[in-house]
């Protein structure tokens, strides 16, 4: 099983939610994240879940991690929760992790759920002005520029620079990230 981090943050101050919005909206970025996640396992926290529309994405297997034992998702069949994170090593698909700040936080500092890949998405407009707390994941794109390393190419597309890291030191599937950069470049 491998892990892949997919993300979308603003350049310079890493802000990727304001309250439970995204402030930006960019039909491609939506696509290309829909590309490489559909028919795939995605882990997400609560309040991401909720953030979707009729607490949904089709086609994808979710995992939801709360505290919440009575939570119920919206789609029993298709999307779990989770308390513990550590069930997930028991998963033999590849899993891709899309937010928010807490989780990619909690994979991205411990060694056993660091994701071999991160497909590293710059939004380098304005943001939109929400109101609510900004959520930001400095913390992760830290351990990125340490542990990680960046291929060279990008892919720039309606002011979105995407880059792909991989960890360093590690064996990481090289099929996995034949295929993620077909996605991106929409092959
Ligand atoms: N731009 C992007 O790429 C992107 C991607 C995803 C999300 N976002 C944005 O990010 C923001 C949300 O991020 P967030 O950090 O505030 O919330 P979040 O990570 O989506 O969800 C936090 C919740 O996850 C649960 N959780 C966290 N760690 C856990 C653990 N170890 N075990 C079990 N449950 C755990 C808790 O749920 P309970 O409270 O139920 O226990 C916690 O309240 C929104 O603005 C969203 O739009 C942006």
């Amino acid at each position: 099983m491998s892990i892949i981090a997919v993300w979308c943050r603003h350049k310079d101050d890493n802000i990727i939610g304001i309250g439970e919005k995204i402030p930006w909206y960019i039909p491609s970025d939506l696509q290309r994240f829909k590309r490489i996640t559909i028919e795939k396992n995605i882990v997400v926290g609560r309040k991401t879940y909720e953030s979707f529309p009729n607490r949904t994405l089709p086609k994808r297997k979710m995992f939801i991690l709360t505290k919440d034992v009575t939570y119920e998702p919206s789609d029993a069949n298709n999307h779990y929760t989770v308390k513990d994170m550590k069930k997930l090593k028991s998963v033999e698909d590849d899993l891709y992790i899309a937010g928010g700040a807490s989780i990619y936080a909690k994979f991205l500092s411990k060694a056993q759920f660091m994701p071999d890949v991160i497909v590293d998405s710059v939004f380098l407009g304005d943001l939109e002005d929400l109101d609510g707390k900004t959520v930001d994941i400095s913390a992760s794109v830290e351990i990125m520029e340490k542990k990680y390393f960046k291929l060279s190419d990008t892919y720039i597309e309606d002011n979105v620079e995407t880059s792909i890291w991989i960890k360093k030191s590690d064996f990481v599937d090289q099929n996995l990230v034949k295929n993620i950069i077909a996605t991106i470049e929409n092959k």
